[in-house]
C-alpha cells in the first residue's frame, strides 16, 4: 500500500500566537515563518489580518518574504474581514485565504444568533467572496466536532459548492476524543456528495490532551492535511503538536500508511527557535523535542541502548534533529567549531557576530567546564537580542545580608550619538539583589515600570549552569517581555529587564489589544 502525503498546515503564527503572553514582534514572526518554511511545512498560517495593524503588517511582510510554501491568512465570514486578508496576502507567491464560521448549536444560539440557513447564507457568502480572490480557499466550520453532524454535512457540502478548497473541521474547545473525531470525518466522506472536491483538514486542541491522538484519528479516517503548531502552543492548553504529528505519521508508517514533507531534522532547532521567541519554555519530557525525550535514566534501558538502540528507541535523537551528543565545547574549542555548532543549531551568524559570541563563549568557558548546545544557543539568542539595544549591562557590585537593605553600584553602557557612555548610580533599596538590581537600572535608565512577569530556568544542566530568566514589564498600559541568560543570577535578571527596556522606545510592545477571532 502506496503512503498518502497529508499536508502540514502550521498555525504557530495565528493560533499559536493567541497562547497568552506568545505575542512575537514583526521580525520575529518573519523569522520563524522562514524556520518553517526551511522545515517542509506546506501552508503557514501567518496571522489574522483584521485583529490589528501589527497582524496585518506581519502576515504582508511574510507574504511577501517567504517563497516555496503556501500563505494563508485568517477571517471571519464577513466582506471586510475577507478583503482586509486579500490586501495582506496579495503578494504571496501561493496565496490562502481561510474564512470560518460557527456551526454548533450553542455558538449558533449564544454567540451568533443565527439560526441553520443563516449560517449557511453567511458561509457560502464568505467563501464565495474569497473565491473571487483566490483559488486556494478554505473554510472552518468552527465548533465542528460539537456540531449536529447532519447540519456539519449541509454546511461543508454548501462551502464546497461555492468554493471551498479545503474543509477544515476544528475541534475547538478541545472536546472531542478520538473515536469521535475519527467518526466525524468518517461521516463527511461518506455522507457528503461532493467531498472528493475538497481536501478534509482536521483542527484540534488539547483540553484533553489529545489533540495529537484525535488528529491521528481523523488521518486514520481521511483528513488529508494536519492543523498544528510547534511545541503545540495555541490558546489555553494548545493545539495539535507539529512535531509529534510529525513523528507518529513518519514513525507508524506500517499503520498509517502516510506521511508529510516535513524535514524532521529541523524539528528541534525550529522547536528552539520558537520557544526561545514567545519565551514559552519547552518542558523536559514533552516527546520529540523535550530534552529528555531522548534521555535513558534507567540502568537495564542503557544496558540494552548500548547493545542495540533499537531496543529502547523508536526514533533516533539525529532525525529530529538533537546532535548525537549534546555535550559539546570546551575551553580549548576554537572560533570555527563554535561557528560550526551554531550553524547546525541552525543560526546563520555574520562574522561579527560570531566573534562577539566567541568572545562571550570564552568567558563562559571560564566559568563553567562543560557547554551544551543549549548555553550555545543561549549565547547566540542574547547577541541576536543586544545588539539593536541602546542601554547595555556592564557591570555591578552589590552588598547585600538577610535583614538589610541590599547596596548596589550598577555601571550601564548608553550607545547614544556618536560616542558610547558610561553611567554609574549606587542604589541602597529594594527587597533583594534582583529588586536591587531592577531599582538601580530604572534609576539609570529614566524608565518608571512595573515587573508583572518574572521567571527563571536553567539552560542546561549542572550546579554551574546558565540561567535564563524571562521578564514581562509594564510601561504606561503595554508590556514588554526581556530575557537574558548568564552563569549570575542577578546579572540574567538585570539582562532580561534591560532587553524588556530597550524594546520600549521603538515601542515594541506585546499586543494585548487585539481582536481574537473567537470574539
Ligand atoms: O479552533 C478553531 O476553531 C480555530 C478556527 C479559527 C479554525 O482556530
Ligand atoms: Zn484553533
Amino acid at each position: 500500500m502506496s503512503n498518502r502525503t497529508i499536508r502540514i498546515f502550521d498555525t504557530t503564527l495565528r493560533d499559536g500566537e493567541q497562547s497568552p503572553g506568545a505575542s512575537m514582534n514583526l521580525t520575529e514572526k518573519v523569522e520563524i515563518a522562514r524556520a518553517l518554511a526551511d522545515l517542509g511545512v506546506d501552508i503557514i498560517e501567518a496571522g489574522f489580518p483584521i485583529a490589528s495593524p501589527g497582524d496585518f503588517e506581519s502576515v504582508r511582510d511574510v507574504a511577501s518574504n517567504v517563497r516555496g510554501v503556501t500563505i494563508c491568512g485568517l477571517a471571519r465570514c464577513n466582506d471586510a474581514d475577507i478583503d482586509r486578508a486579500w490586501e495582506a496576502l496579495k503578494c504571496a507567491e501561493h496565496p490562502r485565504i481561510h474564512v470560518f464560521l460557527a456551526t454548533s448549536a450553542i455558538h449558533r444560539e449564544f454567540k451568533l444568533k443565527m439560526d441553520k440557513d443563516e449560517i449557511v447564507q453567511r458561509a457560502v457568502a464568505g467563501v464565495r467572496r474569497a473565491a473571487g480572490y483566490c483559488d486556494d480557499v478554505e473554510f472552518s466550520p468552527e465548533d465542528a466536532a460539537r456540531t449536529e453532524p447532519d447540519f456539519l454535512c449541509r454546511v461543508v457540502e454548501a462551502a464546497i459548492a461555492a468554493g471551498a478548497t479545503t474543509v477544515n473541521i476544528p475541534d475547538t474547545v478541545g472536546y472531542a476524543t478520538p473515536t469521535h473525531m475519527g467518526s466525524v470525518i468518517r461521516n463527511l466522506v461518506q455522507r457528503v456528495p461532493n467531498i472528493d472536491k475538497a481536501i478534509i483538514s482536521v483542527h484540534c486542541h488539547n483540553d484533553l490532551g489529545l489533540a495529537v491522538a484525535n488528529s491521528l484519528a481523523a488521518v486514520e479516517n481521511g483528513a488529508g492535511q494536519v492543523e498544528c503548531t510547534i511545541n503545540g502552543i495555541g490558546e489555553r492548553a494548545g493545539n495539535c503538536s507539529l512535531e509529534e504529528v510529525v513523528m507518529a505519521l513518519r514513525t507508524r508508517q506500517d499503520y498509517y500508511h502516510a506521511d508529510t514533507k516535513v524535514v524532521s531534522q529541523r524539528l528541534v532547532p525550529t522547536s528552539r527557535l520558537v520557544s526561545n521567541i514567545t519565551g514559552l519554555a519547552v518542558q523536559r519530557n514533552k516527546a520529540i523535542v523535550g530534552r529528555n525525550a531522548f534521555a535513558h535514566e534507567a540502568g537495564i534501558h542503557q544496558d540494552g541502548m548500548l547493545k542495540e538502540p533499537r531496543t529502547y528507541e523508536i526514533m533516533r535523537p539525529e532525525d529530529v534533529g538533537f546532535q548525537h551528543t549534546d555535550l559539546v565545547l570546551g575551553k580549548h574549542s576554537g572560533r570555527a567549531a563554535l561557528g560550526d555548532r551554531a550553524r547546525k543549531l541552525g543560526y546563520r551568524l555574520t562574522a561579527e557576530q560570531l566573534q562577539e559570541v566567541f568572545e562571550n563563549f570564552k568567558r563562559l568557558a571560564d566559568k563553567k567546564k562543560e557547554i551544551y548546545d543549549s548555553d550555545i544557543a543561549a549565547l547566540v539568542d542574547q547577541q541576536i537580542r543586544v545588539e539593536t539595544d541602546a542601554w547595555s549591562f556592564v557591570s555591578y557590585d552589590m552588598s547585600t545580608r538577610t535583614g538589610d537593605t541590599p547596596r548596589v553600584k550598577l555601571t550601564l553602557r548608553h550607545e547614544a550619538g556618536e560616542k558610547p557612555q558610561e553611567v554609574t548610580k549606587e542604589v541602597a533599596a529594594g527587597d533583594g539583589p534582583v529588586d536591587a538590581i531592577f531599582l538601580a537600572i530604572e534609576a539609570i535608565t529614566g524608565y518608571e515600570v512595573h515587573c508583572r512577569d518574572f521567571s527563571v530556568h536553567s539552560v542546561s544542566v549542572g550546579k554551574d549552569a546558565q540561567g535564563e530568566v524571562t521578564v514581562e514589564i509594564e510601561y504606561r498600559n503595554r508590556r514588554f517581555r526581556g530575557r537574558g541568560v548568564s552563569t549570575d543570577s542577578v546579572e540574567a535578571s538585570a539582562l532580561a529587564f534591560l532587553n524588556a527596556i530597550n524594546r520600549i522606545p521603538s515601542g515594541d510592545a506585546i499586543a494585548q489589544d487585539k481582536l481574537q477571532p473567537y470574539s
